[in-house]
């Protein structure tokens, strides 16, 4: 049996609803999670919420309600989220669950007794909002502090350190080792370098303790009940603490182990420090070897005309809206094909409408149903199994697709299938089947055009099938093929002698642009 493909999404902040850019990177797990599977590789895909901090209270407290209700609230809004995009989880990772904060208490009481924290004391200004004291650095030209830190205020504080700089150079000999290896620790590679430089750059420890005085919204350090852990300490350990961790000395961790390490995709804004610097040095100071460190799968960000979704410039996106109004196949085709991974991307409702247009009602969608019912009219919707000038071409596509997932290539993926879509679509223009139908001389071609027509669209309903999971089962039950849809079954030819064809259905009807 292979190791499982573990795959994680960053949990997302419960102190607002989600927008495209979460669920960009959820669609963008579900896909390379699908994949794995139909390669037969066992998956456990996890995604979840971060539900504690400093601004989750806040929120609260605006509301005049408790955090846990405020959460239980956002809460909701994403899980809706993910079974309208039908993303396919199988673990769900809150950090509120008791399970969780166990596993963190057993991991600051480890890294407590084992000497990795010390307590000391801080003065200086405090931005309320990034839940951090500020450096000289952080001062604007004019001298202040910008209003990206919100309200700040000059605090003297004791807390709890992790000794995060003694750990420097080891992390950056792993960055290298794992490039020198061809195994980046960080995906596309071009990130690789921005991680190497701020961890150059690394000089201090990370307070990892804010005192209950001014947080209590958090979980409870287990050597010193007047603090709770910093946020970020909580939010990461969750890709351990609800896979089966234990850092009790002597925990059976064996189905941990069948599981980890991961692949974690994530946004580029939470590379360095969080991941790339803090979670990699929690784990290498929790015990993990260097063969246990997991690969951070950075995305870029969906940027609305160039410039960030925020709030405050009102031009957030509503994924859910979004599926209200485009329906589903839309959004996830929508956010899959028109980013590259790594890179950003622009926002944009007419190339939404464009792209699932032309490549999904037009081609795709135009070819299913051109197929199934010239195969109706001529032949009653029986195939007659011939040898095809498309299958060396469809095989090679389907190679090219599926080095394309393996790296995560989502996009260049999409291209492949469609190559194969566009190349059918040709190939019915070349052919011209309605002449053939005409000259009996003809009726042997008129079946390998039949054949070869409708054993490309089996094959690409199964590469559809990471994509668009519910279309790619309904192309194969208008196809009347049931097989597995597996990497396996994408095998020239398995369309048997004398199989009978379903009923065309429109499968993508088209988006009507208002004149
Ligand atoms: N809670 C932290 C992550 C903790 S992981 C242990 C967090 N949450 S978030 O809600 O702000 O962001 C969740 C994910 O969405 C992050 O990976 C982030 O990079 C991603 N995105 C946020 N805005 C985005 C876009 N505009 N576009 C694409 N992804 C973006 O960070």
């Amino acid at each position: 049996m292979s190791k499982t493909f573990f795959i994680t999404t960053a949990i997302d902040y419960t102190n607002g609803a989600p927008h495209i850019g979460h669920a960009y990177e959820k669609v963008l797990t579900d896909a390379i999670a699908h994949h794995r599977r139909l390669r037969g590789e066992p998956v456990f895909f996890m995604t979840g919420v971060d539900q504690h901090g400093q601004k989750v209270q806040q929120s609260a407290a605006k509301q005049g309600i408790e955090p846990a209700e405020f959460v239980a609230g956002i809460t909701e809004l994403f899980v809706a989220l993910w079974k309208k995009l039908d993303i396919r989880y199988d673990a769900w990772a809150a950090t509120v669950e008791d399970l969780h904060k166990h596993c963190v208490q057993g991991m600051l009481q480890r890294l407590w007794d084992e000497g990795k924290f010390y307590k000391a004391t801080q003065s200086g200004h405090y931005s309320v909002r990034q839940e951090q004291f500020l450096t000289e650095k952080e001062r604007g030209p004019d001298g202040e502090f910008g209003p990206e830190w919100g309200e700040v205020v000059l605090i003297e504080e004791e807390n709890y350190y992790f000794k995060l700089a003694e750990h420097r150079q080891w992390l950056l000999d792993l960055i290298d080792q794992r490039s020198a290896a061809g195994n980046p620790l960080v995906v596309p590679d071009f990130r690789v370098a921005e991680l190497r430089n701020a961890v150059e750059k690394l000089a201090g420890d990370l307070c990892i303790s804010r005192p209950k005085s001014r947080l209590t919204w958090g979980i409870e350090l287990p050597f010193d009940r007047d603090f709770v852990t910093y946020v970020w300490f909580d939010a990461l350990s969750n890709y351990i603490s609800f896979a089966g961790y234990d850092a009790a000395p002597g925990a059976d961790l064996s189905l941990f182990k069948s599981r980890w390490p991961a692949v974690h995709v994530i946004g580029k804004d939470i590379l360095a420090p969080p991941h790339g610097i803090y979670w990699l040095i929690m784990l290498h100071a929790l015990g993990f070897t260097d063969e246990e460190m997991p690969t951070l799968l950075v995305h870029g960000w969906w940027n609305i005309a160039g410039a960030k979704m925020s709030k405050s410039l009102g031009n957030i996106v509503d994924p859910s809206e979004l599926v209200d109004r485009y329906g589903r196949a839309a959004t996830r085709y929508y956010l899959l094909s028109d980013i590259a991974t790594g890179r950003d991307a622009d926002f944009s409702n007419e190339r939404l409408e464009q792209r699932y247009n032309t490549e999904l009602a037009n081609s795709l969608g135009n070819l299913l149903n051109r197929t199934l019912n010239m195969a109706k009219r001529y032949r009653s919707g029986v195939l007659k199994k011939s040898d095809s000038p498309l299958a060396e071409f469809v095989q090679e596509k389907t190679k090219a697709w599926d080095s394309a997932m393996e790296a995560f290539h989502v996009q260049t993926a999409i291209e492949a299938l469609m190559e194969i879509v566009i190349r059918c679509n040709a190939y019915v223009e070349e052919t011209a089947p309605w002449k053939l139908a005409k000259d009996p001389a003809q009726a042997d071609k008129l079946d390998e055009v039949l054949y070869s027509l409708s054993e490309s669209l089996r094959i690409v309903s199964i590469l559809l099938l990471p994509i668009l999971p519910e279309e790619s089962n309904a192309m194969r039950a208008q196809l009347n093929w049931s097989g597995e849809p597996t990497l396996a079954n994408t095998a020239w030819g398995l369309l048997p002698d004398a199989h009978q064809l379903g009923d065309p259905v429109p499968l993508f009807p088209r988006i009507e642009v208002p004149a």
